[in-house]
């Protein structure tokens, strides 16, 4: 299969809000709005990455990075999702490459790290761990996650974007 991963163009984003309302629409945890926050992001200039996959020239998957905010001001900190892939296509390595690829791009802009709140069996693949003494007041102690790049220890609880819990 002949998988490419891009930076999104404008014209993916109505596949882009399609592919990740359906990704998202059986899932427990879903808030229900995760394809809305995307749009969100991009209409304040706060989409950091948007990394799309393309499969045999279609769109079947997306990511998503904006910045996060370390409470004691150190610089470089991102969040990792919304990330979804085509239901019909998922767990055949097509969301890890697209994260994988967003890492990469953290990693050469020398980030502090990175954050998320998703399923630690997933996310520790990529070195994800969970850091609950450093949960930001509102989210999940137990699935709330760092990815340490070039900060070894983080010290600080580090929130999510504003724009994750309401539009400006
Ligand atoms: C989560 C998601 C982006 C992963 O992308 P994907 O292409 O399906 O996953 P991958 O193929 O890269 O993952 C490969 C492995 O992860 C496993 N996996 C996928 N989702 C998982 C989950 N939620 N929990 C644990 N393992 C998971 C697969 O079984 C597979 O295991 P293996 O490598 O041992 O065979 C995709 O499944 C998706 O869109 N899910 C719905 C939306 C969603 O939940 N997004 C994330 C919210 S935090």
């Amino acid at each position: 299969m002949s998988l490419v991963i891009r930076p999104e163009k404008t014209a993916d984003r109505a596949a882009i809000h399609d592919i990740t309302q359906r990704a998202f629409a059986p899932m427990d945890y879903a808030g229900g709005n995760e394809q809305d926050l995307i749009d969100r992001f991009r209409d304040a200039g706060a989409l950091a990455i948007s990394l799309v996959a393309e499969l045999d020239g279609a769109l079947v998957g997306q990511v998503t990075f904006t910045e996060a905010f370390a409470a004691d001001g150190s610089p470089g900190w991102y969040t990792l999702g919304p990330v979804a892939v085509e239901p019909d296509l998922q767990a055949q390595h097509i969301g890890s490459r697209l994260i994988e690829a967003g890492l990469a791009m953290l990693r050469e802009r020398d980030a502090a790290g990175c954050v998320l709140t998703g399923d630690p069996a997933y996310y520790s693949r990529f070195g994800f761990r969970i850091f609950s003494d450093l949960c930001p007041e509102g989210e999940p102690a137990a699935y709330y996650q760092m990815l340490p790049l070039r900060v070894a220890v983080p010290q600080a609880v580090v929130a999510f974007h504003p724009l994750f819990y309401g539009p400006s």
